[in-house]
């Protein structure tokens, strides 16, 4: 992958005032920054459409970091980091701001890294602002965040305006978990360990969970969040990165289109859902009132600005079959939900039962090995193994162990859950960890097919308590094929 070296960039974030911008792109910032990551000539230009100055968004800067930051901010990091910003009042909409922006940009020294942290009806606008300023130079480069398009046609519509503009290798598309630590460890820990490339497929695997449940609601969001839904929201994206991670096969190499490549053929694997097999394979819930972690909390429809008959959904389970060699017979079971019993990431992969079993005073069934990967917040990868019980009593009785292979430093928070990381290779001008027009095409289009069986099927969600993990059909889902959620 990348050098840490990169030459002096303009960051310019769109929607340098908004909610992803303060709570989550200023804290990388500041981060990298403390760790000496940020280049020294490295601007941050906020571009935003209300009257602020320099230094007002300076002082919402710093609220935001005190509001967002577990940790006390280092005066000396802030310093030097508040001397990057600079802010400029622009409004998207008329093509002729956007030559404000050549005045404060030093494109002939200097790369310029455009962060569209705006929602994607303005991307055109954009980019044709940047055209018509003659801003989109060869060092120019544009980060575009989710959700790209609701569906694949919207998304084509998207990439297509964009690509009018900046060539593929210009465009950067973020997933922000793709940043996460433990989602590149997969690499490492399939493809340079024996024990797991030998042993990583249908002649060894039963089959593997992916579980992303979040604490959360819908934090306010209820405009975007109730037209996307969780399917959208999560699991066309999130999810569905993690399981090209986990089933794709070897690249020949770390280059981005290598990765690219393999990534795409597991998605062009996956078993459509459909008409008649939607009712089988997904469930779909939706959280009622409950109480997390002793606090009540509202139901869905209970939401700030909620319509009170709104059937999105807030929890999906899919099983999902990958149809190639390596995965024939191996279900991929996928949950992800809001306002579960608590966060929690993890990916645990269920190895074979033995054929036959000697220890039947310990286990009449042997328990099957497996590996859990946790990706947050706990971050680290276990193996559950099977060993005997010490002792001289002259029996040979067993219990069930962890092995913990944790790699990390557990005192190294990664606190903005992996944007640190793809911040500073958009800089660096590696789109290595982000993903290509196909790969987003691909999952839009395997999504859109179930997305349109839910809605001839028009059953309404499941309620689910908030606080709990999920409707009880989640649960009959896998007890369907004789199994059972890791929980
Ligand atoms: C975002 C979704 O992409 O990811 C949010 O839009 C979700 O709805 C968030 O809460 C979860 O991210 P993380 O890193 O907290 O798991």
């Amino acid at each position: 992958m990348s050098e840490n070296k990169y030459k002096p960039c303009d960051l310019v974030i769109f929607g340098g005032l908004g909610d992803l911008s303060r709570r989550k792109l200023l804290m990388s910032l500041y981060q990298l920054d403390k760790s000496n990551l940020l280049e020294p000539q490295t601007k941050i230009i906020a571009v935003d459409r209300l009257p602020e100055t320099r230094e007002s968004f300076t002082q919402i800067a710093h609220k935001s970091l005190l509001e967002f930051l577990n940790e006390s901010l280092d005066d000396v990091v802030w310093a030097r980091l508040s001397a990057r910003f600079n802010y400029l009042q622009l409004d998207i909409s008329n093509l002729e701001e956007f030559k404000k922006l050549s005045a404060v940009l030093d494109q002939k020294n200097r790369i310029t890294v455009n962060y569209l942290a705006i929602p994607p009806f303005l991307f055109s606008n954009i980019c044709n602002g940047l055209k018509k300023a003659k801003l989109v130079t060869k060092e120019a480069r544009i980060v575009m965040e989710k959700p790209i398009g609701h569906d694949l046609a919207s998304s084509q519509v998207i990439n297509d305006t964009v690509q009018s503009v900046f060539q593929e290798s210009q465009i950067y598309r973020i997933d922000h978990y793709l940043g996460k630590e433990t989602v590149l460890n997969l690499l490492a820990l399939r493809f340079a360990n024996s024990i797991f490339t030998t042993n990583w497929s249908h002649s060894t695997i039963d089959h593997i969970q992916i579980t992303v449940a979040e604490e959360v609601g819908i934090e306010g969001r209820w405009d975007y969040f109730d037209h996307s839904g969780q399917l959208r929201d999560m699991l066309q994206n999130h999810l569905l990165q993690i399981l090209t991670f986990i089933a794709m096969e070897p690249p020949v190499n770390l280059e981005a289109q290598s990765i690219h490549n393999e990534k795409i053929k597991v998605l062009q694997a996956l078993r459509p859902i459909e008409d008649y097999n939607v009712g089988k394979r997904t469930v779909r819930g939706q959280y009622a009132a409950g109480y997390i972690k002793g606090k009540e909390v509202v139901g869905y429809l209970e939401e700030e600005g909620a319509n009170t008959q709104s059937t999105t959904e807030s929890f999906v389970a899919m099983r999902v079959d990958i149809d190639n060699w390596r995965w024939a017979g191996v279900p991929f079971y996928l949950r992800t939900g809001k306002r579960m019993s608590y966060k929690r990431t993890e990916i645990v992969v269920y190895f074979k039962q033995l054929p036959h079993n000697i220890f039947k005073d310990s286990f009449y069934d042997l328990p099957p090995n497996k590996l859990i990967i946790h990706l947050q917040p706990k971050e680290g990868v276990e193996i559950e193994i099977l060993n005997k019980i010490p002792g001289i009593d002259g029996t040979i009785r067993l219990q069930k162990n962890k092995l913990d292979l944790s790699f990390l430093n557990q005192d190294k928070k990664h606190v903005s859950g992996g944007y640190e990381r793809l911040l500073l290779e958009s800089m660096r001008g590696n789109n290595t960890l982000f993903i290509s027009r196909e790969e987003t095409e691909q999952a839009w289009k395997w999504v859109d097919s179930i997305q349109r069986a839910w809605q001839k099927l028009s059953d309404a969600p499941k309620p689910y308590p908030a606080g709990t993990w999920g409707p009880n059909s989640a649960d009959a889902l896998l007890a369907r094929d004789g199994r059972t959620w890791e929980d």
